[in-house]
């Protein structure tokens, strides 16, 4: 974990094939706590690809016990060790090694390798954790077949799970047991899990589509089984629609999910073994949020999608993170849209990707940690699972799909499984069956992979009316010497009636009548003209978000307005709603910053087409409650170049007391019309309604009067649900009205559940009236632990990353507190810590005497020992 030389920088450009190639892993675990033995035999062989005779197996923070070398017992002199790897030089062609090694799964507190979570044993791999377990050729490239015998107490670790299938299993001596597992997939290390603990399942047996039985079994705690039909149910839909969407299979025999509280990120698709997060297994109505079950539909097919895209076809090197991530988000995505399964429901889904990319994708891209999808470099490739390699990623994948259409999408899948199926390899290959499988030149698309940043696109429009013709002209700017992208940018135009015109597109191919089309900007400046159109238009462009842009075109209020009232794509309906909302709030905020709070006033232009769409009942409620979300505070401070986090907090909160106060009767009656009685469902209509119910509760407190506060106090105390339950708690908390009791009873009602429990830190922790001081007193509260990333997320990551107008309280303390607990964290769990890190990124964009402040924490930090997770994070920083 400690570094004591700097740490290095590793390239792309160097990647080189490994010497060796294995065949074939035997692990046996001698499962304790305190000590762990683990014998390795690997059978390896020269790689006819690659020069060299050199073995280099990766190995930390184990003890070697014993090696041999087809069969010759090894001697100090027979091999190098240091402390991240063992080197036998000179090595024959074909090598058995037995290697036996020890490890202390109860000290692992960074949750990489193998822990311990409440008495179980859980492994994570993923990326460089192999290694941590035993000596081995810790990369993607080299894959293997296992076999894995697990021993181990047998009251204490009744259930002992590893990939693949059971093949036998047994009782040893003085109470032990074991179980003997055997993956019939060639898999690379960071694929491996186990599992030691004392667990239970809810199981079931599935038929496939080729008509073969399986058996699904999700795995937790005692206690926990009326928490698992959700994560059963998704798993399910998701082996359904992989069959049905691409024409792929489950190739086990058995498909295992298992629970555990301790984990850094949200899940991991180990081979027929995914270890998930609590946080995405354990749901009911009682402790679950409506955003808690569509998380556990997303990650458990996230994970279950992995296992085609992922493992079947796996990465040359950790660069290529993004071949099965970006893929696999694009097909977690989809598959959420076509389980709701109406147009809006997948619009709904595709704005909250729109949302996710503006409140954390662009700004990582604007800031010191800005990479490509495919990064170029890394000193520590835990700090790259980020959401430009996801998220960007899955938007990469998707303009293949927008530019090739969903058959050509799937044409180029068929092809990319047929030729690599079992392979490991590169985001170029991904990018070449795309191309050939349509016959088409994606040269130009590669970009998108090695170039970082958001690219700016500029639309300018001219209407001659004698010529009837409407010119688009659309230019692209990315970092400055970068190339042009290969942009897609599906475009509509609007009529004065708010209908959308029949497109016909000067030298284009398209359908007749076709109303939207997508244009290719591939050059730094192109002009689109449509002919034929009888009246100037109003433009729709970039509609369905159709690529990972910034699209700037001087729209005027009306025109936003007519787009905001008719265009027939909602997502850029509800684009337009967010551009009036924007204006108005960065003048609003600058006249906060030069003038005070004093005279601030909002427009009933605004304010009417909010009531429109809000008292709209032919639009989707959940389409209406994002409508009516104001821009964060954290995208508004990145439309700014100096950011002055007190007057944005102060604007936006002006304009939701305005909009509460004054569209009050509507917000009741919406409030009223859209309850959701009877038994709890978490379907998508539901939730959009109680979505939309929950945002008019928020308003209405912003500006509360006694009627209000009695209808939160109301709810809160009725609520059948966790979703209602909390949405009357935060709305509560964030109006600063008096809620200890309220707090308290919630605390004392789920003090044994600790995601809920979780919930209880999170709400506070970014309640705007929550001050660091009142941070550190929540710390003091027994249920706070650092040790579990979701406890220590909760409550610190909540206040750094969502609670802007107190994190950046003018003081500094908060800068403090995050120096504090960087350093804290770091000592236990180095990957949590350096995401802790990641919260001061945008340090360089606030006010001078901020900017200051924050640099001499981030110099405090810099100035410790620290992990080469956080020391990346904090060198790239201060750089
Ligand atoms: N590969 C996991 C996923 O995307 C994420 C993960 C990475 C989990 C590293 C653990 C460690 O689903
Ligand atoms: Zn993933």
């Amino acid at each position: 974990m400690r570094t004591d030389s700097s740490p290095t920088t590793i390239y792309r450009k160097d990647y080189t094939p490994p010497a060796y190639l294995v065949d074939t892993v035997e692990l046996g675990f001698d499962l304790a706590p305190a000590s762990t033995v683990v014998a390795n035999r690997i059978t390896l062989r020269r790689n006819p690809d690659a020069a060299g005779s050199d073995i280099v197996l990766h190995g930390e923070e184990i003890e070697l016990v014993q090696l041999r070398l087809n069969g010759q017992l090894l001697g100090e002199g027979d091999y190098e060790l240091s402390a991240a790897t063992l080197t036998i030089r000179n090595a024959p062609a074909e090598v058995v090694l037995e290697i036996e090694t020890v490890c202390a799964p109860v000290e692992n507190t960074s949750l990489s390798g193998l822990y311990v979570s409440n008495g179980n044993f859980f492994t994570q791999c993923e990326a460089e954790g192999f290694r941590r377990i035993t000596f081995f050729p810790d990369r993607p490239d080299v894959m293997a077949k296992y076999t894995v015998m697990l021993r181990a107490n047998k009251e204490q670790y009744p259930v002992l799970l590893s990939n693949g299938n059971l093949i036998e299993q047994g009782d040893l001596d003085d109470g032990r047991h074991y179980a003997k597992w055997e993956d019939p997939f060639k898999k690379p290390s960071y694929l491996f899990a186990l599992v030691a603990a004392k667990l239970v399942c809810q199981e079931e047996q599935f038929k496939l589509a080729d008509g073969r039985d399986v058996l699904l079994q999700v795995w937790v705690e005692d206690g926990n089984l009326d928490k698992t039909d959700y994560a059963m149910q998704s798993l399910k839909n998701s082996i359904r629609w992989d069959e049905e969407r691409f024409g792929l299979e489950l190739d086990l025999d058995r498909f295992m999910i298992v629970a555990v509280g301790d984990f850094n990120m949200g899940a991991m698709e180990n081979k027929g073994l995914n270890i998930f997060n609590t946080k995405f297994v354990l749901a009911n109505p009682r402790t679950a949020t409506d955003i808690d079950f569509a998380g556990i539909e997303a990650v458990v097919g996230h994970e279950y999608f992995h296992n085609w895209t992922g493992n079947r076809v796996t990465c040359r090197d950790w660069f290529q993170l993004s071949l099965k991530e970006g893929l696999t988000v694009f097909r977690d995505q989809e598959f959420s849209a076509d389980m709701i399964g109406t147009d809006t429901g997948r619009a709904v889904t595709r704005i909250d990707q729109v949302r996710t990319l503006r409140q954390a994708q662009f700004p990582e891209d604007a800031g010191p940690m800005s990479h490509p999808v495919r990064p170029d470099s890394f000193v520590e490739i835990n700090n790259f699972y980020t959401v430009t390699v996801y998220e960007k990623g899955a938007e990469v994948v998707r303009m293949y799909q927008t530019l090739l259409g969903r058959d050509g999408f799937r044409k180029g899948m068929d092809l990319y499984f047929d030729r690599h199926d079992g392979q490991a390899v590169a985001c170029d290959d991904f990018r070449a069956a795309m191309a050939d499988a349509n016959g088409r030149d994606l040269t130009q698309f590669e970009r998108w992979y090695s170039q970082a940043g958001t690219p700016v696109v500029t639309a300018r429009t001219r209407y001659d009316a004698v010529k009837r013709n409407f010119d688009i002209i659309l230019s692209q700017r990315g970092k400055p010497g970068q190339l042009p992208f290969h942009i897609p940018v599906a475009v509509g135009l609007l009529g004065a009636d708010g209908k959308d015109l029949p497109l016909t597109l000067e030298h284009g191919k398209h359908a007749k009548g076709a109303t939207t089309l997508v244009l290719e900007l591939t050059e730094q400046e192109q002009i689109f003209r449509f002919r034929e159109v009888d009246e100037r238009p109003t433009p729709s462009i970039l509609r369905d978000f159709s690529a990972p842009v910034i699209l700037e075109h001087d729209y005027t209020d009306d025109e936003l307005l007519h787009l905001f009232n008719h265009d027939s794509d909602p997502v850029n309906r509800w684009e337009a709603g967010q551009r009036l909302a924007m204006e108005r709030l960065l003048k609003l905020t600058a006249q906060v910053a030069a003038h005070g709070a004093a005279n601030l006033k909002l427009d009933q232009t605004f304010i009417n087409a909010m009531r429109t769409v809000l008292s709209d009942e032919s639009l989707d409620p959940a389409f209406r409650e994002l409508a009516l979300i104001l821009p964060s505070e954290t995208i508004i401070a990145e439309q700014m170049d100096v950011v002055d986090p007190q007057a944005i907090h102060t604007a936006r909160q002006f304009m939701r007391h305005t909009i509460g106060t004054v569209l009050k009767a509507e917000l009741l009656a919406q409030y009223h019309a859209n309850q959701t009685p009877g038994e709890y469902s978490p379907d998508a209509a539901s939730a959009g309604k109680r979505a939309l119910k929950n945002l008019c509760l928020s308003y209405l407190l912003a500006a509360p009067e006694a009627a209000e506060l009695q209808l939160a106090q109301q709810q809160f105390d009725n609520a059948t649900n966790m979703t209602d339950r909390s949405a009357a708690l935060v709305s509560l908390i964030h109006s600063g009205t008096d809620n200890g009791p309220h707090l308290q009873a919630f605390y004392d009602d789920f003090a044994n559940e600790a995601l809920v429990v979780d919930k209880w830190f999170a709400m506070q922790a970014s309640a705007p009236t929550t001050n660091v001081a009142a941070v550190r007193k929540l710390m003091q509260h027994p249920a706070f632990t650092l040790k579990n990333p979701n406890r220590a997320r909760s409550l610190i990551f909540n206040f750094t990353n969502a609670n802007p107008s107190q994190f950046h309280a003018a003081d500094g303390s908060a800068y403090e507190f995050w120096a504090e607990f960087v350093i804290k964290l770091d000592a236990i769990n180095p990957q949590v810590a350096a995401r802790l890190a990641r919260a001061m990124d945008r340090w360089r964009r606030y006010a001078p005497a901020l900017q200051a402040k924050m640099k001499q924490a981030l110099e405090k930090v810099a100035a410790r020992q620290l992990s080469n997770d956080v020391a990346e994070v904090i060198t790239k920083a201060l750089a």
